[in-house]
């Protein structure tokens, strides 16, 4: 299912007050977090301050995601099993971070399905999204985007990532100094194509310098043009920002419901049944078409 996801918003598992307010922020998303945002003392706690929140709060039309720990802690199966028991009715999907290989998918694919056999939930239902967080990652990437059908989303996590891969830069989704070119392109663009291979959205991770949201959108606007669909957000000045760069403007949606029309028109049979059209100056076709849907669908989605 392709459900929204400009803006992902993370929420510490373990703060009260953030599981609360997140509940008034316009984000299309919102992962709760088990993972990096809880001390290792703190995570008990928060599992259960999850489960209340997701069973007790108003989260409306929001995804509703949690985010566990890897597999290489002693943290992800009591993660996956106090959350699903407890609130597997109020979760859309789990995100595990810093996936390695097809088989952690798969593992937390099966625990997904013992759990919700157990508990009368529809198994299949709760999806995965996967942080690629490392080199080996990303190198097995497509095995890790065909590894279950629950996948949902690719999430690039700059932070691990650079310090995974010793890059010269402390300023997470920042350009290292010293590279004249976009040092994310190849990892942005390998994690795209795996994703649309296999039917899946791609998501950008965070940018940590909150308080500069010209700098945000600019990293959003590189992720956003290459054709991601959304992007994490730490803060609600970021939220605004995200659903708007990763929403089509207004003047595309527009000339992309024309393209539609007039397509649809031209290769009816009342329009003549060609296999192309002109729409004012512009020749278009079947690719045209496409190219037009995904706007189209982007649009109607951000109820344009
Ligand atoms: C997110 O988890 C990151 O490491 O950037
Ligand atoms: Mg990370």
């Amino acid at each position: 299912m392709i459900r929204p996801r400009r803006s992902c918003l993370a929420v510490p598992g373990s703060n009260p007050r953030f599981l609360e307010k997140a509940q008034g922020l316009p984000a299309d998303q919102v992962f709760l977090d088990l993972e990096d945002a809880c001390a290792p003392l703190a995570k008990e706690g928060a599992r259960h301050a999850v489960v209340k929140a997701l069973n007790e709060g108003d989260w409306g039309a929001r995804t509703r995601v949690v985010r566990v720990n890897d597999w290489t802690t002693e943290w992800t199966y009591r993660d996956v099993i106090t959350v699903v028991e407890g609130a597997g009715a109020n979760l859309d999907c789990l995100m595990l971070p810093k996936v390695r290989n097809a088989e952690q998918v798969r593992a937390l694919d099966l625990l997904l399905t013992q759990i919700e056999r157990t508990m009368g939930l529809p198994v299949g239902r709760i999806g995965i999204e996967v942080q690629i967080e490392d080199a080996r990652g990303l190198v097995e990437v497509d095995a890790i985007a065909a590894a279950s059908p629950r996948l949902e989303t690719l999430v690039f996590g700059p932070a691990d990532f650079m310090a995974s891969i010793n890059m010269k830069s402390l300023v997470v989704g920042e350009q290292p100094p010293g590279y004249p070119a976009d040092a994310y392109h190849y990892i942005l663009m390998r994690i795209l194509m795996a994703a649309r291979a296999n039917g899946l959205q791609a998501i950008d991770g965070p940018y940590l310098q909150i308080r500069d949201v010209p700098a945000f959108r600019e990293v959003a606007g590189r992720a956003a043009a290459l054709g991601f669909d959304g992007k994490w957000v730490l803060h609600p000045g970021q939220i605004e920002a995200a659903n708007e760069i990763f929403s089509p403007t207004q003047e595309d949606y527009d000339h992309a419901e024309l393209i539609l029309d007039a397509y649809e028109y031209h290769t009816s049979a009342v329009g003549g049944a060609k296999g192309s059209a002109m729409l004012g100056d512009e020749m278009i076709d079947e690719a045209s078409r496409k190219m037009a849907l995904v706007i189209a669908g982007k649009g109607r989605a951000a109820g344009l």
